[in-house]
This record gives C-alpha cells, sequence and structure tokens, in this order.
C-alpha cells in the first residue's frame, strides 16, 4: 500500500476540518472526530486526524514515529517554505534550534522581563477599568504581546505587520482552501522578511539578534539561522492573545471562579493552565508517519500526513471531567502548548504574561463583565476575534453587590 492509499475499513469522517462550519463549532467536529476512532482518515483532506487526548498525547512523545521535519502544515508549499525552522525539524537538528530559542526564552533569560510585564499589566489594568467598556481582545489581551513581547523580539518591523505576518503563517498551515490562498501573499512576504534580516537592522540584545549572533559563532547556518527568525515572529503573538482572551472571557462568564481567584491567589498558575487548555489557540499541527505503525489496530503507513488535534485532546471528557467548564481544580497536563521535543518553547513566556494580568486583575478589579464574541476564522488558531469588557473597581457599587 502507498502513503496515498488506505484501506476502506478504517475510521473515516467526510468532514472540512478547515472549513467554516468546522472553524465556527469546533467543540462539535473534535467530538464527532473522537467518536469515530483513535485515529480517523479524512480523504477531503487526503489526511490522517487524531483528536484523543491519550493517543495524541502519545504520538507528540513518539517523535522518531511522528517526525516534524518534512513541515507540520497541511500543505506542501507552507512545509517548504518553514523548512529550517525549529518547529519543523527533527533530531539533532531540532535540539540544537532548539537550545538556541531557549537562550532567550528560558526561565533565567526571562528574569528581567518579569517587572517590565508587572508594570504594563499593572498600568494597563488601571487603564481599563478607569475606561469603562473596552474590546477585551486588541486592548486587554493583545497589550502585553504587543508592547513588550514585540520589542523583546527587537526586529525592524511594526507588532501589527508581526501580528499579520504571524496570522498570515498560521492561515497559511491548512490545506490549500480560500482562506490559506487568500493569506499566501502574506506568508511569502514574511517569508521573504525573514530570508532579509540582518544584523544592522535588529535591536541589539534581542531574540532575534541572537540567531544571528549564534549563526556567527557556528551554531547555526546562515540558512537555519534566518528561517529560525519565524520561529519567533510567527508564535509569539497571536498565541498568548488568544489565551489571555479566553482568561477574560472565562473569568467574566464564571465569577464564582473569580472570586476564588481573588480569595486565594496561588491558584493563579491554574487559571492560566486552565485558560489554554479551554482556548487551545494552536487547534493542531501535522506530522509525517516516519514509519510504519499501528494506532488501535489501524496501520499508518510510512509517509502519511497526520494532524494532530490539541485543542480536540483537551476537549476529551475521557481525559477531563466536563470540559467545556473552567475549573481551578483540574489535575494532569493539558496539551494546549503540545508535548513532548516539541513542546512549546515559549511557555514559559506565556504564562508569566497571563500570571502578570492576573496579578493586577485581582489586585484592582472586583467584577469583570463581558459580552459579544466574535470567533476568529484562521486555519491553525482559534479562539476569540474580539469581545466587549468592563472591569469593575474594588469601590463601585456594582462590585459589592457582586460579591
Ligand atoms: C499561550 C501561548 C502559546 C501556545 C498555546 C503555544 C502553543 C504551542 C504548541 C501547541 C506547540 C507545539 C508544536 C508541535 O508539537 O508541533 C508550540 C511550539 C512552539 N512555540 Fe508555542 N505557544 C504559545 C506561545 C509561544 C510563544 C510566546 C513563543 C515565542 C516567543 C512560542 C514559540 C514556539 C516555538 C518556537 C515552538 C516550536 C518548538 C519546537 O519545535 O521545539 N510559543 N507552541
Amino acid at each position: 500500500m502507498t502513503p496515498n492509499t488506505v484501506a476502506a475499513n478504517v475510521p473515516r469522517l467526510d468532514l472540512d476540518l478547515y472549513g467554516r462550519s468546522a472553524l465556527l463549532n469546533p467543540i462539535g467536529t473534535y467530538q464527532r472526530i473522537r467518536d469515530a476512532g483513535a485515529v480517523v482518515w479524512l480523504p477531503r483532506h487526503r489526511l490522517w486526524v487524531m483528536g484523543r487526548y491519550r493517543n495524541v498525547r502519545e504520538a507528540l512523545r513518539d517523535d522518531a514515529t511522528y517526525l516534524s521535519g518534512a513541515g507540520v502544515a497541511a500543505n506542501p508549499l507552507t512545509n517548504a517554505l518553514s523548512a529550517g525552522t525549529t518547529l519543523a525539524s527533527d533530531a539533532e537538528a531540532h535540539r540544537q534550534r532548539r537550545r538556541v530559542l531557549l537562550h532567550s526564552l528560558s526561565a533565567k533569560a526571562l528574569a528581567s522581563a518579569v517587572p517590565v510585564l508587572q508594570e504594563e499589566a499593572s498600568a494597563l489594568i488601571t487603564r481599563l477599568a478607569d475606561r469603562g467598556q473596552f474590546e477585551g481582545v486588541s486592548q486587554f489581551a493583545a497589550h502585553l504581546p504587543v508592547r513588550v513581547v514585540a520589542d523583546l523580539v527587537g526586529v525592524n518591523i511594526s507588532p501589527t505587520r508581526m501580528l499579520a505576518y504571524g496570522r498570515a503563517g498560521f492561515d497559511g498551515m491548512g490545506p490549500f482552501n480560500p482562506r490559506m490562498l487568500k493569506a499566501l501573499p502574506t506568508g511569502v512576504r514574511f517569508w521573504s522578511y525573514s530570508r532579509s534580516v540582518k544584523t544592522k537592522n535588529l535591536k541589539p540584545g534581542g531574540w532575534a539578534a541572537a540567531i544571528l549572533a549564534a549563526q556567527r559563532e557556528g551554531n547555526l547556518t546562515s540558512a537555519e539561522a534566518q528561517a529560525m527568525v519565524i520561529d519567533f515572529i510567527g508564535p509569539s503573538l497571536d498565541t498568548t492573545i488568544l489565551a489571555s482572551a479566553q482568561l477574560l472571557w472565562s473569568l467574566g462568564t464564571n465569577p464564582a471562579v473569580w472570586n476564588e481567584l481573588r480569595d486565594d491567589r496561588t491558584q493563579i498558575p491554574a487559571a492560566v493552565s486552565e485558560a489554554v487548555r479551554l482556548a487551545s489557540p494552536v487547534r493542531g499541527f501535522t506530522r509525517i508517519v516516519g514509519r510504519d505503525t499501528e494506532v488501535d489496530g489501524v496501520a499508518l503507513r510510512r509517509g502519511q500526513r497526520l494532524a494532530l488535534l490539541f485543542a480536540s485532546a483537551n476537549m476529551d471528557e475521557t481525559q477531563f471531567a466536563q470540559p467545556r467548564v473552567f475549573s481551578l481544580q483540574r489535575k494532569g497536563s493539558n496539551l494546549g502548548w503540545g508535548f513532548g521535543a516539541h513542546a512549546c518553547v515559549g511557555m514559559h513566556l506565556s504564562r508569566l504574561e497571563m500570571q502578570a494580568l492576573l496579578e493586577a486583575l485581582v489586585a484592582q478589579v472586583a467584577r469583570i463583565d463581558v459580552e459579544k464574541p466574535k470567533r476568529l476564522l484562521n486555519n491553525t488558531l482559534q479562539g476569540f476575534r474580539s469581545m466587549r469588557a468592563t472591569f469593575c473597581g474594588e469601590d463601585s457599587p456594582e462590585a459589592s453587590m457582586y460579591r
């Protein structure tokens, strides 16, 4: 059997995983996939998909069978454009690239960013509480990524352009559908920008400059270094914005959990993890099956492409009781930041950002109101595009009625 043929009796679903209705109703779509089998063939995309927690986690742990080196997108063009990145690499090349990124993203390296994040978060919450109503995604969730993280990356393009590149990059990871094709020109500009980056145009001491320095020191080839600029620009903003927007929504719609958090700040890390589980900003990435294998009796052949749905795994009721509920009592890890060799290298940074927001919120805000949520439509990212929100301070009459 070639990689392009699958047996007639395997679990299969005739759904468009990247279509509008799947994007608008992701939870129902993931449920159908989990119900259909441990691994399911999607004929429309000629793609296998995995949606159950246990299987996705096992596949992420087995990076010798499920390979990233031929790209993690669902189309060959984006896979070619992402060659050389940390995300799209295996084995020793992957470990070496990851080490270079961790020079900028380890807990030790990020220690000096913590007070900056805390000050920015505190000033932001004061401003928003004074303002009355505001737009929750652009004015709250995007603030730290745009104001602090973009500056730490240190490239010579505006945060708005970084955001446009990142979003197009994620759209470009879908199959060749209209959304992917619409994003393609911006995705190609993103790629050519990464190839044009020169040290003299970068912020000294910034993360992008650190990648080019690793090349000068002989730790990366120049092709790798240029490709790896994508590792910082692509995933550093939108992912955390979507998770922070989920935090705002979940706390606004669950006043009992919000009060629990205000009474016990040690629960802040749990609130951050739970928001990432519910948001699962990265729906999933693909892998190439590197050797013939079997998943719950279904044969996967070397060379076939398989999508691992982090977002579906995080909604698996066999792993998370009442998965739609925002709860601070969850045990065990979720797959929102991935797992295994490719687990998110920016996890610590995104945690710090969300923790800074929560600490400032708990200190200054008694009540959070949210309404009118709108969903983002993207081939790879999921979450809120916008929502209206209001913060009420401790001394407002509405806040005292609420507690
Ligand atoms: C809440 C925020 C975030 C979420 C939900 C998230 C999600 C993920 C996921 C699911 C993966 C695994 C990819 C795979 O297995 O193929 C990943 C990897 C990665 N993330 Fe994040 N991410 C976040 C924030 C960030 C930030 C802030 C950065 C950069 C500053 C970043 C950079 C990366 C990179 C470079 C990789 C590839 C790591 C590797 O292949 O070894 N991420 N992320």
